[in-house]
């Protein structure tokens, strides 16, 4: 089958947008970028080979297949314009270490990586580049590693992080609108991303630990016997933290709806402590626990779901919330 990527609004003339971690989600943003406006960053290859294009499979979300081919950044010569950062939280500082030194100090670099910790140690490493964040509610997965499904159609917002992105988000975000996915500009990103850790802080541990899709932690004693004060820690934390009140009691009639609507859906969490695989745990409810001490609060309940989260997976494999500014 022929690639059905739109061809027309193609990347020629245009510089690059770079994907820094061809994963399931930035494997997505391959597959809908117009062909030939994307290349994926491999990772660091000590020989010095050549690095093959990637290769795959993509299903849209009408369940309609086509084939992808995403050639490596060292074999265009265009240079990037835009660079977009899709590795998993506890993977990007290194990522963007090795990466950075080789790119344009103007070029906004954009994180996808879910949680917090990760973007503002990010912004704090670098900050005079461009550093934006973006909050998606896009669901992508692999089922095999030939193919990407783009699993849930949704919205993305990206807002800057550092003073020198704050004239760039818009054309940043036109530039990513050429994927045909629907992308707002956020003025307060920060906040939007606090909303989203609030969904995650209360469904994704329970499922790790449960081992169990999101709707079945709603009967679960682990949930109901903890989701309140942990709605009433997040409260606290993020009144500290000056963000706008948020009451708990609507945290968890949120928290509750969610996992009602993604009742049959496996999380990220559940999915990679199955496997094996580090979890964004860190980045999560440990994040809630470092900002809570930060406070000299209290986050017994935060702190209970990341020691159990963490003791379901091996601890050579533990990722270490990184950089500063995340304690
Ligand atoms: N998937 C979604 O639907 C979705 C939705 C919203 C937010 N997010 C967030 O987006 C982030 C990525 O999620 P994901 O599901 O796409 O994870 P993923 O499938 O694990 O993809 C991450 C990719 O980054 C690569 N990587 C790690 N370090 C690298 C380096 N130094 N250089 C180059 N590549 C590197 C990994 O390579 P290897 O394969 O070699 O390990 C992997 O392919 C996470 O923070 C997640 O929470 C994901």
């Amino acid at each position: 089958m022929a690639d059905a990527r739109h061809h027309a609004q193609n990347g020629n003339g245009n510089g690059l947008i770079a994907i820094l971690g061809a994963g399931s989600l930035g494997r997505l943003w391959g597959a809908l970028l117009p062909a030939g406006a994307a290349a994926y960053i491999p990772r660091p290859n000590p020989d010095e080979k050549a690095t093959p294009d990637l290769i795959y499979r993509f299903q849209d979300c009408q369940g309609r297949q086509y084939p992808v081919t995403l050639p490596a950044l060292d074999r265009i010569p265009r240079k990037p314009e835009v660079l977009m950062v899709t590795t998993k939280a506890g993977d990007t500082l290194a990522a963007l270490e090795a990466t950075l030194p080789h790119m344009e100090p103007s070029i906004p670099v954009v994180l996808f990586q879910n949680g917090l910790g990760s973007q503002q140690a990010v912004a704090e490493r670098w900050p005079d580049r461009p550093i934006m964040a973006a909050s998606t509610t896009e669901g992508a997965n692999r089922p095999d590693i030939d193919t990407t499904v783009h699993a849930g159609q949704g919205e993305t917002w990206i807002g800057a992080l550092t003073n020198s992105a704050s004239s760039l988000v818009g054309p940043t975000v036109s530039r990513l609108e050429t994927s045909g996915l629907t992308i707002h500009e956020e003025p307060n990103i920060l906040n939007r991303l606090w909303g989203k850790l609030i969904i995650n802080a209360g469904i994704n541990p329970y499922t790790a630990i449960l081992d169990c899709a999101n709707g079945d932690i709603l009967n679960a004693p682990l949930f109901r016997d903890t989701i309140r004060q942990l709605c009433l820690e997040l409260a606290e934390v993020m009144h500290h933290e000056g963000l706008p009140p948020r009451s708990p009691e609507d945290m968890l009639l949120q928290i509750e709806a969610v996992a009602r609507k993604t009742a049959k859906n496996t999380s990220s969490m559940c999915s990679d402590a199955r496997r094996g695989k580090p979890t964004e745990i860190d980045y999560i409810n440990g994040y809630i626990v470092r900002r809570a001490c930060a406070h000299n609060l209290p986050a017994p309940v935060n702190q209970m779901l990341t020691e159990q989260v963490k003791r379901r997976t091996p601890a050579s494999q533990q990722p270490q919330p990184n950089g500063p500014g995340v304690t």
